[in-house]
Order: structure tokens, then sequence, then C-alpha cells
């Protein structure tokens, strides 16, 4: 088939890649000229393990095109794909959909045919009413809306297209099943569930499936507040409850307070469409809430840790919200940072992704391109994203200091060996982690 992706980013680029991948025409485009054309120069514009390879592949027979030219990608399609970002509004739980929208009208204004829009990106329940309604106002009732939520996850993203738990349609109209089954049926022979529902509900499944996600990890880290005082282990309780098949061992290991691109502006927008309809998602607000606060409890420790930030050597291994990805957006290490440093701390961090601009303008924060130099002479060194190249440090060799701290937020490393090591160590969760 022939396919075009609307927005270039974490979502349009690895599943129109993994598309083409399947033997389809693929046609990127995105409004970004510059990732257009790094992308023709064969460069990939995010880190995503294998991706580059994938793209190679396609670009050089032809099946992948990286274009800024939306009516051509159009008038080539049959299926059309939005795939850009829906951000939430400025300090509001509502979700902007201004990208959707104007993507939306740009493909009403690119053509005259008949044409299947796929929205990909995740829009609350009513955002596919909404486009129908705008382009019947447009006079284009010839463009059919559906729903197809995606649910990869960054890191994993080429396997979990390759091999989803489900693909989730959502359509008013029972003959676009067929249509879109075709597309995934690659996919569907190896196992995949292709789950057919109203267009509204697959609008919401994505929602609900990010914000149960959320909740299990808010969880198991309030409980891991509790392991600290009562002096239980939190793993053991992961494990106890996670065995219960009515549970499932998946997010339910304690760490830092969620962050990323998806669940803490999922859970908002959740919140948000709940009071459209007058209904009050008290669970995802308390969730919200409690993983607020989480992201201060994280500097309180250490300050306890340290005594006082003014003047304090730290260390942060990793800054993305969870390894295998370069995606900043919402990560936790964005509230730590500033708030260390403004308390007087001095932050070096490294990243396997490389830095960030993120922190350029934060004075008293510095990214170091090894281990060891991040690590030099601190005095405390947060393990805060969980890169395998973090798990087997021997941290005696790397801190030039005699006396220095570990906060694990990852819970990396067993307590007992390196506290042997004559090394401060705090964990999340567990005996005398607090
Ligand atoms: N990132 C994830 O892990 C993930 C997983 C599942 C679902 N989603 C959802 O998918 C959507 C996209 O997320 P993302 O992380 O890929 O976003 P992103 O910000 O990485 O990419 C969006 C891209 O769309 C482009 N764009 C915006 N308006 C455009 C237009 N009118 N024409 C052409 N290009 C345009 C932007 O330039 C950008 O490159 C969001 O709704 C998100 O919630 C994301």
């Amino acid at each position: 088939m022939n396919l075009c992706m609307i927005g270039t980013g974490y979502v349009g680029l690895v599943s129109g890649t993994c598309f083409a991948d399947l033997g389809n025409r693929v046609f990127c485009v995105d409004k970004d000229k510059n990732k257009i054309d790094k992308l023709n120069s064969g460069i990939s514009p995010i880190y995503e393990p294998g991706l580059n390879e994938l793209i190679k592949k396609n670009y050089s027979v032809g099946r992948l095109i990286f274009t800024n030219d939306l009516k051509k990608a159009i008038s080539k399609s049959e299926l059309i794909f939005i795939c850009v970002g829906t951000p939430n509004k400025k300090n509001s739980n509502d979700v902007d959909l201004s990208f959707v929208f104007k993507a939306a009208k740009e493909i009403a204004k690119c053509t005259k045919n008949k044409k299947i829009l796929i929205t990909k990106s995740t829009v609350p329940v009513g955002t596919g009413d909404s486009i129908e309604k705008l382009l019947k106002k447009l006079r284009k009732k010839n463009i059919e809306v559906i729903s197809n939520p995606e649910f990869l996850r960054e890191g994993e993203a080429i396997r979990d297209f390759r091999f989803p738990d489900r693909i989730v349609i959502g359509s008013n109209d029972k003959k676009h099943f067929n249509t879109l089954k075709k597309l995934y049926q690659p996919l569907i022979s190896k196992g995949a569930n292709f789950f057919t529902t109203s267009r509204r509900g697959a609008e919401l499944i994505k929602y609900a499936s990010n914000a149960f996600l959320a909740t299990k990890i808010t969880f198991i880290n309030e409980l891991a507040n509790l392991c600290e005082k009562a002096n239980i282990n939190i793993e053991d309780i992961s494990l106890g409850m996670g065995s219960d098949s009515r549970i499932g061992s998946r997010f339910l290991r304690a760490g830092p307070a969620y962050g990323g691109s998806c669940f803490p502006k999922d859970t908002k927008g959740l919140v948000s469409t709940g009071e459209k309809f007058k209904t009050n998602l008290s669970i995802v607000k308390s969730v919200i809430k409690s993983n607020e606060n989480r992201k201060k409890l994280h500097t309180e420790k250490i300050k306890k840790i340290l005594g006082s930030l003014k003047g304090k050597r730290i260390a942060f291994l990793g800054v993305t919200f969870k390894p295998n990805t370069d995606d900043m957006r919402d990560s936790v290490s964005l509230k730590m940072i500033p708030a260390l440093c403004k308390q007087g701390s001095k932050i070096t961090y490294y990243d396997p992704t490389g830095s960030k601009k993120n922190f350029k303008n934060i004075k008293n924060c510095k990214f170091k391109k090894s281990i060891r130099e991040t690590c030099y002479n601190v005095d405390l060194i947060i393990i805060h994203t969980e890169w395998d190249e973090f798990k087997s440090l021997e941290f005696s060799k790397i801190v030039k200091k005699k006396s220095f701290s570990i906060f694990d937020l990852r819970n990396l490393y067993n307590q007992n060996q390196i506290k042997n090591k004559n090394i401060k160590y705090y964990s999340v969760g567990r005996p005398n982690s607090n």
C-alpha cells in the first residue's frame, strides 16, 4: 500500500519505517525542513536502537521517502496517518490539538480524491468527531476519519511495532476495518490481536492504558515510601504482588517519579476529558499529584544525604526519562537539576545520548563526555536513568574523593555489596535507604 505519515517524530518515523519494511511505500512528511534534510542525508534525528539501519535499508530501495512536499505525498497515498505532537496546553490539563487540526486542514487542502485519514497521535475522546466536522465545513466529505492509537515505547519501539500486544482500530464505519486489517496483516499473522471498536472507544483505550500504567508506577512508588519507614524491602513486595497473574509484574518497580513524553501529558489529558464529560476521575487526579510530590521528595532526600547543598558536587548518570532514548520530555532530571543548582550545588552529568540543550543556560551544570569525568571529584552520584553501562561500575576507582555517597534511583546495585566497600549508598524503598 502507499502511505503518508504526517509528522516524522518518534512515532511517525518509527512506524513509517516499519511499515516500509513490511513492503509498503511510505512518504514521511514533516514541517521541520531540518529534520527532512537530515533524514535525506542518512542521519536519523532521533536516537532509537536499530532505527538507523532500518531507515537506510528501506530508503535505498525507494520504499521510504522523506519530503516536505505534502501535496505530492498525499496525492500518491491511500492512507494518511497523523502523527504530530499533542502536548498539554501551557499550565493546563487540556490537550493542545492545534497541530492535529492544522494537519487535518492541510490534508483537506491537498486532496480532491477519496482518502482515509488515520489519527495515530494520542488524541482525546471526540477529536475524530471534531476533525470530521471540520472536514465537512471545508466540504471534504470524501475524507474518512479513523483512530489507530500507537502503543510503542521509546527504546523498544521497533520491537513494539513488529510484535504489538494489540492493534486498536476505531471507526464508526465497519467497512474500514478490512482496509486496516490488510495493512496490519503481516503483524496479525504473527499473533497480534486486531481489536476493533468505535472511534471514541479507540481514543479512550489509549489514554486509559497510559493512565493505568502511570497508576501502577505511582502505587508502587508510594509503597516504597512506606517500606523505607517500616524497614521492608519494596523489591519483595513487587515480586510478591507481581507474581499474582491478576496483577502482573511489569510497571511495578519502585523508582523516581514517572516522566517522559506520554504518561505526564496523557494522565492530565484524561482528567481534562473527564471534566469535559462532567466525570470526576479522582484516581488519575491523585496519581498526578502524588507523582508531582515525588519529584520534590527526591530533592529533599538529596539535601538530607548531603546536609547542605551549597557548593556540593553532584554527578548525574543519565538524564533522559528512560534508557535507550534521547527524549528529554518531562524527564525528572529537568526538575531536579535546576532545583539543585538553584540551591548552590555544582552538577556534572553524563548521558550516552550526549549533552542536552535543556541545561545549556544553567550556570552550574556541565556535561561531561565520560562516566569517569562526570564522577571524578563529587560528593554524590545520582543514578538517574537505567542505562546498561551504569550497572557494573567500580565507584571506588572512579571517584577520587575519599568520602562520597550514591543515590540510586533505580535500585541497580546490591545494597550489602556496595556498603561493604565503605560507600554511603541510598536507594528506593529498601531497608535503611532513607
Ligand atoms: N513518543 C512516544 O513514545 C509515543 C508513543 C505512543 C504515542 N505517542 C503519541 O504520538 C504523537 C506524536 O508523538 P511523537 O513523540 O512522535 O512527537 P514528536 O514531537 O517527536 O513528533 C511530531 C512531529 O510532527 C511534526 N509536525 C507537527 N505538525 C506538523 C504538520 N502540520 N505537518 C508536518 N509535520 C508536522 C513536528 O515537526 C515533529 O517532527 C503524540 O500524540 C504522542 O502522544 C507517542
